[in-house]
């Protein structure tokens, strides 16, 4: 290994894949007791992408990742590893990472997974600037990929309504110049491990005929608990995070929100007095899509033009743990 110290982080691409089966909030009304109205006025969702039965989160991750590197005309044989920020692998193990790896190519790259809830992906690309940084790799694949329509229950409405499933990824490279990465940092507090988790299946609840019965092997969420603790640790910690970049708020040209409930993006922007229309916004189209979501909005938003190069943009998430992140990056 070459260490090259210090070496400048740059954004070389992105690339998305989500499910074609698109299912509406009327098509939910007809399987749980909902209603179009509530699910747009609680969340801003529309709409969500579902997998269909034998299309898996590595399916998704793969074609996302294949996007990404066409995008910035790399070789999988140029990766040096691979980061897949997920919590809802094919399997518990191996991870999606090295089934990613195998399929698209990438023979001489490293592949774990990295499970943080929906701040996954924040992780991930923290991590991943952390290692070229550090000169461990030169080109890092991060990835979000989830298919959680399959371990959500669909007899719960205070869950099911909210998530779909996709895919995004961001190729980071070891750039010239300055560094893209201009801050990043993140929080966990397990003390609230119970506000979202899947309880069975594993170590603390083995699979059992009761675990099943009380499906402990769906999505547990408190919803408006995290919907309250969101609102209060979000604003102050992403007015630090510019601090320490030394930007005023109002230098961040875009906003990638973790894209979970557009009452939650209305909420923490208006606190910071920052107009609504520097938050890049698809959740009408993909719902929640747990650590793949910011992956989505900013492949989007660079693809739509509401992201343009040299643009400052700012990218949040928050999840299970509950764990919550952001970095501020260069595009
Ligand atoms: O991705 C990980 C991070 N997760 C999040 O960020 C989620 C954060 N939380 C939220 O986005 C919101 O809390 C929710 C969208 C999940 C819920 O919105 P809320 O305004 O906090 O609603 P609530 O949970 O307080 O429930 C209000 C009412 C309840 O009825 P009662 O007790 O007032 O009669 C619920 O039973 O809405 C009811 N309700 C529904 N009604 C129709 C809950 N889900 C539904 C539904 N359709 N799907």
């Amino acid at each position: 290994m070459n260490f090259n110290r210090c070496a400048p982080v740059v954004l070389l691409g992105t690339g998305m894949s989500v499910p074609t089966r698109v299912v509406t909030n009327r098509d939910l009304e007809e399987i749980v007791d909902t209603s179009d109205q509530w699910i747009v006025e609680r969340t801003g969702i529309r709409e969500r992408r579902i997998a269909s039965m034998g299309e898996l989160t590595s399916d998704l991750a793969a074609a996302a990742a294949m996007q990404a590197l066409d995008a910035a005309s790399v070789s999988p044989e140029e990766l040096d590893m691979i980061i897949v920020g997920t919590n809802s692998p094919d399997r518990l193990f191996p991870g999606v990472g090295p089934i990613v790896q195998a399929r698209i190519g990438a023979s001489k790259a490293g592949a774990c997974d990295l499970q943080a809830g929906c701040t996954g992906c924040v992780y991930a690309l923290m991590l991943a600037s952390a290692g070229i940084r550090a000169g461990f790799w030169k080109k890092v694949l991060v990835i979000g990929a989830e298919v959680l329509s399959r371990i959500v229950d669909w007899k719960d409405r205070n869950t099911c309504v909210l998530f779909g499933d996709g895919a995004g990824a961001a190729l980071l490279g070891v750039g010239e110049g300055e560094d893209a990465v201009l801050a990043a940092e993140v929080h966990a507090d397990g003390s609230l491990d119970d506000y979202i988790e899947l309880p069975g299946g594993l170590v603390a609840h083995p699979a059992t005929v009761e675990t099943v019965e009380q499906g402990l092997h769906f999505v547990k969420m408190k919803g408006n608990e995290v919907f309250k603790y969101v609102n209060k640790v979000i604003p102050p910690f992403v007015r630090d995070l510019c601090s320490q970049a030394g930007l005023d708020l109002r230098e961040i040209d875009a906003w990638v929100f973790h894209q979970a409930n557009h009452r939650i993006i209305e909420g923490v922007l208006r606190r910071l007095e920052i107009p609504l229309d520097k938050a890049v916004v698809n959740l009408q189209k993909y719902g929640n899509t747990s650590a793949a979501s910011v992956f989505l909005a900013l492949h989007e938003g660079m693809a739509e033009g509401k992201i343009s190069k040299g643009d400052k943009v700012m990218l949040v998430s928050f999840g299970a743990g509950m764990t919550y992140g952001a970095m501020i990056i260069r595009i």
